[in-house]
């Protein structure tokens, strides 16, 4: 069996929602310390809704796999969706990660969570 999905590698070769954006509501940079890898995310939110997410990933093939998965899962959604949003559910998405590349996936969602976190903290708690 091939290491990875098809998923990952059109997601690795064909990543969608790559670069940043501007006037972001939120920003959220995470780093895996062992791995050395950096994700970091831009979101857009309209009335409660994720309208747009872009990202910029330094890292292996399934780091942005799973952040472009992840960006998928969520552009278009309300917030209380996004932030429900679990690192196996983007491996899931993604028809599976190998299990010592799960960590990968795991940061995905930490992005996501800061992202928001920082949209929160702009807007003074307001999820
Ligand atoms: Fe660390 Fe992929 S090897 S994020």
């Amino acid at each position: 069996m091939a290491l990875y999905s098809e998923k990952v590698m059109d997601h690795f070769l064909h990543p969608r929602n790559v670069g940043t954006i501007e006037d972001a509501d939120g920003v959220g940079e995470v780093g895996n310390a062992k791995c050395g890898d950096i994700m970091k995310m831009y979101l857009k939110i309209d009335n409660d809704t994720i309208t747009d997410v872009k990202f910029e990933t330094f890292g292996c093939a399934s780091a942005i796999a799973s952040s472009s998965m992840a960006t998928e899962l969520i552009k278009g959604k309300p917030v209380s969706e996004a932030m429900k949003l679990t690192n196996q559910a983007v491996a899931e998405a993604l028809d599976g990660l190998p299990d010592y590349k799960m960590h990968c996936s795991v940061l995905a969602q930490e992005a996501i969570e800061s992202a928001l976190a920082d949209y929160n903290e702009k807007n003074s708690g307001k999820i």
